[in-house]
């Protein structure tokens, strides 16, 4: 039986029901990440969970030497069509080592974390994104706003996207949200399920202090504002310190 991580993000539905979610704000972020970051040229960086590569894309025209990671088949076989001299893409579990010493920067963004049901799963993934840095590298986690999401209440919505009718029921239980997902296909209907756990501030500073992370900053947006209980995002900028 496949995780719902395994089977979501590889079906071309994910795509489709979140394409609005483009190359700009990928930008943005980049942008502003590297701004505050200020790596030098041709740095390594490592992209874990890259999804299609549309930040270790951005990465690597920008001059750096980019290594993009993710768990869906799907996801590296169509980054794979941008490899070049400095952007590479393998399929990996976020959860097993990779390669140790070896990038400046590592990245998890969108919301890449908090899929496993267990926590030694979760400290698995941080320590395996720490070994992979070397030291005085910086890690950087952009997670949703776990006090914003707890604080939406449960609802049902449908969207129709190139023409799939997707009906989208939301709840918050038991320090995950959940997303059932619906739709018809070819006359069946299908269905698929997300769930990321509420992860807090508190808790996140809790896993890096078993790790050899230290959190250097933490913003609640893409601007890189300062983190709020109502900001949208929650970014943990990290340095690797042994
Ligand atoms: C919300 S998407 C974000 C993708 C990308 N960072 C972006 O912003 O476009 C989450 C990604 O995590 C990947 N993923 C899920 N579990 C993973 C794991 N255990 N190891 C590596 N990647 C994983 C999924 O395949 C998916 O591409």
């Amino acid at each position: 039986m496949k995780e719902w991580f395994q089977s979501w993000f590889d079906s071309p539905y994910y795509h489709i029901l979140y394409k609005h979610r483009d190359e700009s704000e990928a930008a943005q972020l980049i942008d502003n990440l590297l701004n505050f970051l200020n790596p030098a040229k041709g740095s390594d960086i490592l992209d874990i969970a890259c999804g299609k590569g549309r930040h270790s894309i951005y990465l690597a025209g920008k001059g750096f030497r980019v290594t993009g990671l993710d768990l869906s088949q799907q996801n590296i076989l169509s980054c794979r069509k941008y490899e070049n001299d400095n952007l590479e893409f393998y399929e990996h579990d976020m959860r097993e080592i990779f390669r140790t010493n070896n990038y400046d920067v590592a990245l998890n963004l969108f919301t890449s974390f908090g899929y496993f049901d267990r926590e030694h799963d979760n400290l698995r993934a941080l320590r395996s994104a720490a070994l992979a840095l070397k030291p005085g590298g910086y890690f950087v986690l952009d997670y949703f706003n776990p006090v914003k999401v707890s604080n939406s209440s449960a609802k049902s919505i449908s969207k129709t996207i190139d023409g799939i009718d997707f009906s989208i029921v939301k709840e918050t239980i038991d320090g995950r949200v959940n997303k059932f997902i619906s739709f018809q296909d070819k006359g069946q209907t299908v269905h698929f399920k997300e769930s990321v756990q509420l992860i807090t501030e508190e808790k996140f500073r809790d896993y890096f202090e078993q790790t050899s992370l230290k959190v250097l900053k933490v913003f609640g947006d893409y601007n890189l504002n300062s983190y709020e209980t109502d900001s949208p995002r929650l970014i943990f900028i990290t340095q690797k310190v042994r």
